[in-house]
């Protein structure tokens, strides 16, 4: 389909750049939201030149918006339609601050639950009345089994997994496509210094893979492919043994 008019937000994520560049193309019309208003602008420009797509910004904290109804109305409209969205929101936080700190506790499930699903409530709406559209959203590994190293994003990303999982039972009769990405270790600055895992993705090789997911209908993807795999055998590891684990 040509001349989309997309919402991206987590918009200075490394991955959302990286996506940004590998499908959007002239005639694209796009909104970028995040809360850096400077790194905002730096990417409109990069994603302008790189594309010719038409790119607008709009920097604000997704956890501050009164009305995501009318958020969405707005940008909507200066888009002139809506039938894509890529949520790349999210905060890894600190889970041993959280463990005491109720704010940063509640923060971490905010950024990437909750702040999520105020947004994707009026989407959902206004994409099965067009009978058409698409949302993906990045969720992560960390939500197919809690773990004492960071249980508190983990059960926000499953909750994110098991939104949109409800959320593609009820929209794909009206040709809504839902596509849940399942990420692992992605070199961004979310991860930094925190990880020197073999593992870990580039942010291009990521975007390419969920550009292909949607291209083909994809529901959900684990990118990359082989934690499939690893997820499959930490789950099956009996509870009684798991809980002694230091994960
Ligand atoms: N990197 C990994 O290894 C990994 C693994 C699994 C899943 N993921 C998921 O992938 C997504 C992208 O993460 P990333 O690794 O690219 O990290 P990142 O660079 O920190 O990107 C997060 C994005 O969310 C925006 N954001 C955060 N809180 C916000 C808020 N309250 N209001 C508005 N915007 C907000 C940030 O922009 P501002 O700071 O300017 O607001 C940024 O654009 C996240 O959902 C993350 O959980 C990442």
């Amino acid at each position: 389909m040509s001349n989309k008019k997309w919402i991206i937000f987590g918009a200075t994520s490394f991955i959302a750049v990286s996506f940004m560049r590998t499908i959007l193309k002239k005639g694209d019309v796009v909104c970028l939201v995040a809360r850096d208003a400077a790194e905002l602008a730096n990417v409109a420009a990069d994603i302008h030149i790189r594309t010719q797509a038409s790119v607008m910004t709009r920097s604000c904290d997704l956890m501050k918006v009164d009305d995501a109804q009318e958020f969405i109305n707005a940008i909507a409209h200066e888009l002139g339609g809506l039938d894509s969205v890529f949520f790349a929101t999210g905060e890894l936080g600190d889970q041993t601050q959280a463990r005491t700190d109720i704010e940063w506790h509640n923060k971490i499930i905010v950024s990437n639950f909750n702040g999520i699903c105020q947004f994707l409530h009026p989407i959902a709406n206004r994409f099965e009345q067009q009978r058409n559209g698409c949302i993906i959203v990045l969720s992560s590994v960390a939500g197919d089994r809690g773990r004492q190293s960071n249980y508190v994003y983990g059960a926000a990303k499953a909750a994110m997994s098991a939104y949109l999982q409800g959320l593609r039972n009820r929209l794909d009769r009206v040709g809504v496509q839902v596509l849940t990405v399942k990420l692992g270790y992605t070199d961004t600055r979310m991860i930094y210094g925190k990880t020197n895992s073999k593992l870990t993705a580039s942010p291009q090789f990521v975007a390419q893979a969920i550009a292909a997911a949607m291209d083909n209908g994809s529901d959900v993807i684990y990118v990359p492919r082989f934690w499939q795999l690893i997820m499959l055998i930490i789950c099956s590891i009996p509870e009684r043994i798991f809980k002694k684990l230091s994960l």
